[in-house]
């Protein structure tokens, strides 16, 4: 077999053989297939799709390309949650320690931001002294001790996707749903979770701007977890405005750290018990409401095991941008509208994520947002306030933000937070 051939076949719209799936996978993998053919091949499956027998190949061959976590050892079931990304969205800080504190082991693999949406691994990194990089040994210890884990994927997990998706980020080819359902899938099947609920973002501020194009990438999934042995489900949830209040690293641990006190913003204390909910039915795990656990402090307890165990102080002062901007309400009426992926991406040019996966992002920088909509706002009021470490950031952050929100007589049409279940 050759590369050649193999892209060829994708190019004239020919369905892929497992055995062609499993050579180019493993070829790459190894270096034996170029990044140059990789790109045309993802190119053409970016234009021509694979049908769902492809996919569920491409994925099992991907997973193939690393080690398989297995968690049978522990005495409870395990229970992960995975986002496709948004804007504020911090809801795996509150909820992994939430469903733990219920009666399920989280082993969480997570990632780190890129573009204009942030990454979990960025926001726990800015609690000092927070490890993101365990063996399986010392996950398998914070998973005993505090009963969940939040850390990177180490090197051995479905090596094929690393390297296919730092290539498919330089060459145009992220935005196909075959890729990215097996990009996804092939980590979390490979993470060795029993169950697995899926938060699928629909919006201005996510992957998948349309509810068709969202609930076509969580079909794609769901089907290629419950085909691998892991109960999965899917939400489509709200992403066309920020999730809560807080947008960047250390603000949306703040903001977790006040919905872990019983507190914090409704949408995100909705959405948080909504996912445990289903984590823990998915799990198979019944007694404790989670919505319980938050106002008993049990959730609370969890995180600070949790986040001790990785080596963080749960009690430090977080870090702080040493600069503000307030932008203001330009005249009364209703906060029409506040677009996602323009609050997504000031927060970034802020400093709050990074531009090359290797640059580092400021923990302090970032926005609070004081009016959400469908809210009265008053002519001068503060709107939101931008942070970062150097004054120099607030004029394109600005320019990101020029027609992104709006003050009218008339509240827009929202997304309902939990749009469909799959
Ligand atoms: N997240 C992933 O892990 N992979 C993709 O392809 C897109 C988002």
């Amino acid at each position: 077999m050759d590369a050649i051939e193999v892209i060829r076949a994708k190019r004239d719209g020919v369905e892929l053989s497992a055995a062609q799936i499993d050579w180019v996978i493993a070829a790459y993998t190894r270096g034996d297939v170029a990044d140059e053919q990789m790109s045309a091949l993802a190119m053409a499956i970016l234009l021509n799709g694979m049908n769902r027998r492809e996919i569920a190949d491409w994925t099992q061959a991907m997973i193939r390309s690393g080690e398989r976590m297995d968690w049978s050892m522990l005495d409870r079931p395990t229970a992960d949650k995975h986002s496709t990304g948004g804007v504020g969205d911090k809801i795996t800080l509150p909820l992994a320690p939430l469903v733990a504190a219920c009666g399920a082991y989280v082993p969480q693999l997570s990632g780190r931001g890129l573009g204009h949406t942030g990454g979990t691994l960025d926001k726990l990194e800015s609690i000092p002294g927070w490890l993101a990089s365990l063996s399986n040994d010392q996950m398998l210890h914070v998973l005993r001790t505090a009963g969940a884990v939040v850390c990177a994927a180490g090197s051995g997990l479905a090596p094929a996707d690393k390297k296919l998706y730092a290539l498919r980020d330089v060459t145009g080819t992220v935005e196909s749903i075959p890729l990215i359902a097996s990009s996804i899938m092939s980590k979390k099947i490979a993470e060795g979770t029993g169950s697995l609920v899926l938060d699928v973002k629909v919006g201005s501020g996510a992957f998948m701007k349309t509810t068709e194009a969202a609930r076509e990438l969580a079909e794609t999934m769901v089907a290629l977890g419950s085909d691998a042995g892991v109960r999965t489900v899917a939400l489509l949830t709200a992403m066309d405005r920020p999730l809560g209040r807080a947008v960047g690293n250390a603000l949306e641990v703040e903001e977790s750290i006040e919905v872990l006190a019983g507190g914090g913003p409704s949408d995100v204390v909705e959405l948080t018990v909504r996912l445990a909910r289903e984590m823990l039915e998915a799990a198979g795990v019944a007694g404790k409401d989670p919505a319980d656990a938050l106002r008993d402090g049990s959730a609370m307890d969890a995180w600070r095991r949790m986040i001790s165990a990785q080596g963080g102080n749960p009690d430090a002062i977080l870090p702080r941008a040493a600069e503000t901007v307030t932008v203001q309400a330009p005249s009364s009426g209703v906060l029409a509208h506040l677009d996602a992926y323009a609050v997504g991406l000031a927060a970034w040019r802020l400093g709050a994520g990074r531009a090359r996966k290797e640059d580092p992002v400021s923990f302090g920088a970032g926005i609070m947002l004081h009016a959400k909509p469908g809210d009265l706002v008053r002519e001068g009021q503060p709107l939101m306030t931008l942070h970062a470490d150097e004054t120099a950031r607030f004029e394109r952050a600005l320019d990101a933000l020029d027609g992104g929100y709006e003050v009218a007589d008339a509240a827009r049409d929202l997304l309902p937070l939990v749009i469909d279940r799959i």
